[in-house]
Parts: C-alpha cells; sequence; structure tokens
C-alpha cells in the first residue's frame, strides 16, 4: 500500500470511490479535482494493489491555518477496520503543510459510530481533547428542496480536536 497526495486526475476514482462506500456526500467532480489541484498537501489517497483503497480530503482554514479541517474521510469495504484512516489521518498531520497545525476539526453526523470511534481514536493517540458543538443543524440542510422527497440529512456536529503538539503528531504510527 502506498500513501501520496491526489492530483486532479484522482478526482474521478474518488467520486466513484464515495458513490461505492454509499454514505457520505456526493459531491461533483470538479469538486474532487479541486481537491488534487489546491488541497493535495493536506489531502491523501491510499493505493492497495494499483487501486484507490481510500482517501481524505481537507485543508487549512483560510483564517486560522493552524487549523487542519478534515471534509471527507472513506475506507473500501474490504480495507476498514485495520487502521487504514488513522494511518491516512497521521499522514497528513505529518506533512510539511501541516507543521503549524495545533488543532483537527472535522463534523461528524450523530450516528455515525464508524466516523466518531476513527477521530475519539485520533484524539486519544494526541492526547487531546476533543470539544463538540452542531456546526449546521438539520433545518439548515432541509432548507435545500431538491423538488422531490428525501431523506432527512442528518445534523453535523463539528469535533474540535486539540491542542497538541508536533512531539504527539510524531508519536503517530503512519
Ligand atoms: C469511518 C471510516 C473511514 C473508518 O475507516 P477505518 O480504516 O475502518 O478506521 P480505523 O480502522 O482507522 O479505525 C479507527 C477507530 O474507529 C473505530 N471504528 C472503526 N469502525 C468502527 C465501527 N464500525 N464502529 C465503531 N467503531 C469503529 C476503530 O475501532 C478504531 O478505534 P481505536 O482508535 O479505538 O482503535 C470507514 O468506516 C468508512 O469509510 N466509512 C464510510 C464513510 C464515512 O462514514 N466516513 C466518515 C465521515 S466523512
Amino acid at each position: 500500500m502506498i500513501f501520496r497526495p491526489p492530483g486532479k486526475e484522482d478526482g474521478a476514482g474518488i467520486l466513484t470511490l464515495v458513490h461505492r462506500l454509499g454514505v457520505l456526500d456526493i459531491n461533483s467532480a470538479y469538486a474532487y479535482m479541486l481537491i488534487g489541484e489546491h488541497h493535495a498537501g493536506t489531502s491523501v489517497v491510499a493505493e492497495i494493489d494499483g487501486e484507490l483503497g481510500g482517501f481524505i480530503s481537507g485543508y487549512l482554514l483560510p483564517a486560522d491555518p493552524e487549523t487542519l479541517f478534515v471534509w471527507q474521510v472513506g475506507v473500501a469495504q474490504a480495507g476498514r477496520g485495520k487502521g487504514l484512516a488513522t494511518r491516512m489521518l497521521a499522514e497528513i498531520l505529518k506533512r510539511p503543510a501541516c507543521a503549524d497545525v495545533r488543532y483537527l476539526d472535522t463534523t461528524v453526523g450523530p450516528t455515525n459510530e464508524p466516523s466518531q470511534g476513527l477521530f475519539r481514536g485520533l484524539a486519544r493517540r494526541l492526547n487531546a481533547r476533543i470539544d463538540e458543538t452542531e456546526l449546521f443543524s438539520a433545518e439548515l440542510f432541509d432548507a435545500f428542496d431538491e423538488g422531490e422527497p428525501h431523506d432527512p440529512h442528518e445534523p453535523e456536529i463539528l469535533f474540535r480536536i486539540g491542542p497538541f503538539d508536533a512531539d504527539a503528531v510524531s508519536a503517530l504510527s503512519s
């Protein structure tokens, strides 16, 4: 397995994986190409036998470059439960682009146990606290009228992990 920063040519592959996972919000190919074009240093893809087995999209908050925002994390079904997502997070945090990062922000759905497990585990490994607040309410998602019946979107709870220091990041396995 290799970890590498995504390029714009990974956009279609990431979109295909997101479709297969079936639980993540599906964004456009254009959005995933932007990840490779503009945010490669704070994002990662995992290649397993030449296949895209996982990815993380992330970026530094424009108004606060000490905070890495993790947007989406996905691991193909066959690769789950083996520490891959945790290693991908460590891979990003150890990059030069994250040398000054002291906080990691992400959002989790209240019923997404794997996602909550992933970020609680990372906080434990970094010996850092997690502050939890609602970032996007269900009502905000509901304000979008798709013109046809649709399942309500869960609220998105902001997990703010930190502060953590460079030594804690260095100690992560990747
Ligand atoms: C969330 C996801 C990325 C985790 O990937 P993974 O490679 O299996 O995660 P890891 O093996 O690194 O596990 C990290 C921690 O989460 C826990 N965890 C993983 N799957 C879990 C599950 N189904 N239920 C509860 N905890 C779980 C692990 O036990 C581990 O805990 P630890 O740190 O205490 O050991 C993967 O399940 C996935 O792709 N899910 C669908 C997409 C999604 O929901 N993404 C998150 C929202 S953006």
